[in-house]
């Protein structure tokens, strides 16, 4: 035990061996190096939740436009060739966001549900008279990309592709910084596409919200081609990868808690606040890369202009100093006001409330249809990226069920 109280606080991101178990680095990093260095990857940590919510909150001190992965940091300004709003600052950002915002509101949201449930149900059926399922690739991936395509309006024909490259992107190596080639061809995949897609959709191909991207104009302009690139492969990457490893995270997290387990298969109105704490407790999103725009103190450390920072959204979640001494402990009935798992001010998840949405339809299918489900803990599969949090694999089996459309009567 001694020894372990005077090992080195070493936090890589990119460890497997620290994907595995991240709390517990956290848990020192917010006792005994609140703003802590990484000399080896050389960027900055802040672990307790009122920094992370400071950090989020001041983007005229910590910028976006340095990437908001430590990976693809580069200096403040340098363009990778397309341009996503989430690596703008005020007042570019709020000029872009606007523009998209009224699409993923509450109320827009809302009116989506019968489609989302409609769509979780065929991946359910597809499964549910065999008895097992491999939640990963059976449910819980081709679904919220199916949401967001159709949202944008992307043809079902094209989405296993685009899935399959969106999933490369997060592809990170075993304690390795460097971006490995298979997550940079996912990339190139994704923005192959858009390439050639954009220009039909100018010429009138096509329906939803990238056509509508095509003619939004800005100060009086269209929106230009790197631009209209990057609102497609923001969009396809986070409402596909966050939400996908959430709904999973929620089941795996379910069956190692079979009383809370219980209690929501009991009470399916316990679903939101369920959500929220799997939000909180252990996000699909680890942490955001910010840049420092000038100099700065903080718990002693002094901080450089252009420096990284990561804010560590997993870590802040778990702070004992905002959700008291049982800030570790899993707790559906906790409800606590906030947490960071969408972020905070100016970048807050513009998708979250279609993610709550997915979430809530996707469980409440699950815990109706197939209460019983069982993980196989011993053949799960950890999906390992710097930031991303959730399974490559994760086998169930339950009771058979009925398909939900051959129910009816007409079917006999
Ligand atoms: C459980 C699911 C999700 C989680 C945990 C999550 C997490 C986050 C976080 C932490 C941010 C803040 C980024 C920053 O401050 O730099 C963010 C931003 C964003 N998210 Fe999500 N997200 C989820 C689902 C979605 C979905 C379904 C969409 C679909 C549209 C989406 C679209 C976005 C966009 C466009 C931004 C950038 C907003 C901006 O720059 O103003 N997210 N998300």
């Amino acid at each position: 035990m001694a020894e372990l109280a005077v090992a080195e606080l070493v936090y890589n991101p990119f460890g497997f061996a620290h994907q595995d178990d991240p709390y517990v680095t956290y848990k020192r990093l917010r006792d005994e190096a609140p703003a802590y260095w990484n000399p080896e990857l050389e960027f900055w940590a802040l672990s307790r939740f009122e920094d992370v919510l400071e950090g989020f909150r001041d983007t005229e001190l910590l910028s976006s436009a340095g990437g908001i992965a430590l990976e693809n940091r580069r200096p403040i300004g340098h363009s990778t060739g397309f341009n996503q709003m989430i690596e703008f600052d005020p007042p570019e950002h709020t000029v872009l966001r606007k523009l998209v915002s009224r699409v993923f509101t509450t109320r827009t949201v809302a009116k989506m549900e019968a489609e989302i449930r409609g769509i979780f149900t065929g991946y359910l059926d597809e499964v549910i008279e065999s008895g097992r399922a491999e939640v990963v690739d059976d449910l819980t991936s081709p679904f919220p990309m199916d949401v967001i395509s159709a949202i944008l309006g992307v043809p079902e024909v094209d989405r296993p592709a685009l899935r399959a490259n969106s999933d490369k992107v997060m592809i990170r190596e075993d304690g390795v910084f460097a971006i490995p080639r298979e997550a940079a061809d996912g990339m190139l995949g994704l923005v192959a596409y858009f390439m050639e897609d954009l220009p039909k959709r100018k010429a009138g191909e096509g329906s939803g919200l990238i056509n509508d991207l095509v003619g939004f104009e800005v100060d009086g302009r269209a929106l230009t081609d790197e631009e209209l690139l990057g609102f497609c492969i923001l969009f396809i990457i986070a409402g596909h990868e966050t939400t996908t490893k959430m709904v999973a995270n929620v089941m795996e997290l379910l069956s190692r808690h079979p009383d809370q387990k219980a209690a929501v298969v009991a009470d399916p109105a316990l679903i939101p606040d369920m959500i929220e704490e799997v939000l909180r407790y252990h996000n699909s999103t680890q942490y955001m890369h910010r840049t420092l725009t000038r100099d700065f103190g903080i718990h002693g450390q002094r901080m450089r202009e252009g420096d990284s920072v990561l804010l560590l959204i997993g870590a802040a979640n778990h702070d004992e100093r905002e959700f008291g001494p049982t800030a570790e402990e899993f707790n559906i009935f906790r409800r606590p006001e906030r947490h960071l798992g969408f972020g905070y001010g100016a970048h807050f998840c513009l998708g979250a409330a279609l993610a709550r949405m997915e979430g809530k339809v996707a469980v409440e299918e699950i815990l109706r249809r197939i209460p019983d489900y069982e993980v196989d803990h011993q053949a799960k599969v950890r999906f390992h990226s710097s930031n991303v949090t959730g399974w490559r694999s994760l086998p169930v089996t339950f009771t058979p069920g009925p398909r939900a459309g051959t129910a009816g009567p007409a079917d006999g």
